[in-house]
């Protein structure tokens, strides 16, 4: 089968290259499925290039655990292993596996649930880990109620797009920061109220927030803070801030002892992805109360730009590649 394969870190252009590798074979419990799109979110970027340094020995020494990159996956059943009994050939799924960037990917069978009827693959794909992490960052850390007043920075991005999606499922009332060239498109997923960077600087509007998911880390602290109601609380989600050695860990433990001293919560981020919030998300999907914003398509050859293009900082929803060509409904 054709695959995107890195066997050592650094520019996804330079790092990843389209080869023939061996179709994964089906173990017990396992599910084969053939992948139709994936998607990139901004930790493969992060993986590719192997930063912060400090997360390699889980990432893999010297090179990556898995050759072939990628998480995120929509597709069909193939072929399923002894005691799978949840799915079976020609089912059409969602779901997590490692090495998603390829014509053929396996995982157990608990990393994959039925792919919503209302959305092609390439918007299949899209879901995954942003919008779980989304879900879990609202729901679990944030603990958002119908009526509350949330912010999104950076609400444009993978992770943004869903996160205003949910919390307006949530019954929030849902402030998106953004640019210019996105304030239509976060008006258009349900943002009650856009602001855009450009023009204005949230922390200096005294409007005052429940809950703000910050996903660009762009101002300090005490600024942010200054937009929490006195019991609010500020989830810092940025991973790619930080130095190449550490990375946003300075970020998480500044947030950890400022919640000690402050009334506001000030929580890092506790993420993991599970099946039981892909039925979450698909519920809502199929509610049509959460539609994936596509940033843009790529073919399986066009990885490296694509991880390349996320790894910028400026994509607009997700980015996705169709691995066979075709999107089928
Ligand atoms: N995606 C995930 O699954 C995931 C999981 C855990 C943590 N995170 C972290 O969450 C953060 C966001 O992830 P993502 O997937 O949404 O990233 P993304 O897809 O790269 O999107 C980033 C967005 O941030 C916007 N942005 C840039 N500068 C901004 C500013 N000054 N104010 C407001 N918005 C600004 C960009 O819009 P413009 O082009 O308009 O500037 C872009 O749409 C990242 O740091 C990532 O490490 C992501």
């Amino acid at each position: 089968m054709k695959a995107i394969v890195q066997d050592t870190y650094g520019e996804p252009e330079a790092v990843l290259s389209l080869q023939d590798v061996a179709k994964p074979a089906v173990n017990d419990g396992e599910v084969l499925v053939r992948v139709h799109a994936a998607s990139v979110h901004v930790g493969d970027w992060m993986l590719v290039k192997g930063v912060p340094y400090i997360a390699r020995p889980a990432y893999g020494m010297p090179r990556p655990k898995s050759r072939i990159p990628g998480t995120d996956v929509a597709g069909t059943v193939e072929a399923v292993g002894k005691d799978v009994t949840e799915l079976r050939p020609g089912d059409d799924v969602i779901g997590w596996c490692a090495g998603a960037f390829a014509e053929y990917a396996c995982a157990t069978q608990d990393h994959f649930v039925r792919k919503p009827a209302n959305l092609t693959f390439e918007q299949a794909a899209a879901i995954g880990v942003s919008a779980s992490t989304a879900l879990q960052l609202l729901r679990d850390q944030g603990r958002v109620q119908a009526g509350q007043k949330v912010l999104i920075n950076g609400a444009s991005g993978g992770l943004g797009t869903f996160a205003v999606q949910i919390a307006k499922a949530f019954g929030a009332e849902v402030t998106g920061v953004c640019s210019s060239k996105n304030v239509d498109m976060v008006r258009s997923i349900g943002a009650d109220h856009v602001i855009d960077y450009t023009r204005e600087d949230f922390t200096r509007s005294g409007q005052r927030y429940d809950f703000i998911l910050d996903n660009v880390a762009n101002h300090s602290l005490p600024e942010t803070r200054r937009s929490l109601t006195p019991t609010g609380m500020l989830q810092s989600n940025n991973g790619t801030s930080g130095g190449r050695w550490f990375g946003t860990l300075g970020t998480v433990i500044k947030s950890a002892a400022a919640s000690r001293f402050a009334r506001q919560q000030l929580g890092p981020s506790i993420k993991f992805q599970n099946r039981a919030d892909l039925h979450v998300l698909t519920g809502l999907i199929e509610a049509g109360k959460i539609t994936p914003v596509i940033d843009g398509t790529y073919p399986l050859s066009g990885t490296p730009q694509a991880i390349g293009h996320v790894g910028k900082g400026h994509a607009r929803g997700t980015v996705v590649i169709n691995v066979n060509g075709a999107d089928h409904a």
